[in-house]
């Protein structure tokens, strides 16, 4: 039987100069006008001391851009607390306002990307296309093809773990990914992201020193490989484990001093590093195997989290097989 997923592994790479600078700049002032109009939109008022961040906007795309979600926060910037929480959820039933008036501009970055991807070697479609002004990190885990959406949400897991029959854990629809990654917009170069050889055919964490009540993602146990389980998981295993201790020397590479007590090097037994990729300078792409598990380079964000200091603006996207 054919495989549900892509066999091919694309290389982790760099690539400067993915975007020119007036593509870069088409990106970049639509990113702030959406911002702009975030803040309209919603009727926020921002005093003066206050700063309001988007930490996502994230779009999908299936015939055409038809599905958005904006995630966002005003934080105040004397004790850098959380004063509101902004989320604004697609609705079936009311066209939505970000997606028709962000339609235009996004097709427009779409074919950009497509025709530089097929330019450097790595053809594919965009499926998936986001914002993201993170202040925090992201913990060891991998995209692409989704369980059964409803069994992925299940909290608690379903008494018949691990054992799910196919019914339970299929997908409506499989979907061969191709390679995913990041452009840099308006973050410094040494933020990073850090990719590891294991891979895994369907999105999941990889929570091996958490057992299923101290997990890095509580709301998604089902899909979370926790502390003295079988990696092995929906009739397939993660692939390239090596069993061992993960390198030292590469561990002093990833992970800062100041990060090691939050992330020892146990966490990372059975794995191998890929590649760390650096952001470098605006208009540069990162790009891997979709399948492949990987983690932001923990960072902090100049000042608390950044709080009106710094951006750390990526694009986003997901891409699937021509
Ligand atoms: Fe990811």
């Amino acid at each position: 039987m054919a495989k549900e997923y892509n066999e091919n592994l694309y290389e982790s790479i760099q690539h400067p100069d993915f975007f020119n600078q007036s593509q870069l700049e088409l990106v970049r002032s639509g990113y702030w006008n959406l911002y702009n109009d975030v803040i309209k939109d919603q009727n926020l008022t921002i005093a003066d001391d206050e700063y309001f961040r988007i930490n996502e906007v994230n779009f999908l795309k299936h015939d055409d851009i038809d599905w958005c979600q904006i995630v966002g926060k005003i934080y105040d910037t004397a004790e850098y607390q959380v004063q509101q929480k902004i989320q604004i959820d697609f609705n079936q039933n009311e066209p939505m306002r970000f997606v028709e008036s962000y339609k235009d501009w996004l097709r427009d970055i779409i074919e950009i990307m497509e025709q530089r991807f097929a330019d450097i070697g790595r053809p594919s479609k965009i499926k998936a296309i986001a914002f993201h002004n993170f202040s925090a990190g992201l913990k060891i885990h991998c995209d692409g093809q989704d369980i059964n959406i409803k069994l992925k949400r299940a909290v608690p897991r379903p008494t018949n773990h691990p054992n799910y029959t196919k019914e339970q854990y299929q997908p409506g629809m499989y979907t061969k990914y191709a390679h995913q990654g990041l452009i840099n917009i308006d973050s410094l170069p040494d933020k990073a992201t850090i990719i590891f050889d294991q891979w895994f055919p369907y999105s999941t964490y990889y929570d091996i020193i958490n057992t299923v009540e101290t997990l890095d993602e509580p709301a998604r146990p089902v899909i979370s490989f926790a502390k003295d389980e079988s990696l092995e998981r929906f009739d397939e295993h993660i692939r390239d484990l090596t069993g061992e201790t993960f390198n030292r020397k590469h561990y002093i590479e990833m992970i800062e001093s100041r990060w090691q007590n939050e992330l020892p090097l146990a966490k990372f037994h059975g794995l191998s590093l890929n590649k760390i990729l650096y952001f470098g300078q605006p208009g540069t792409l990162i790009s891997w195997d979709n399948k492949r598990y990987h983690m932001a380079k923990p960072f902090l964000v100049s000042g608390h989290h950044g709080i009106g200091s710094e951006n750390r603006l990526m694009l986003q996207y997901e891409s699937v097989c021509l």
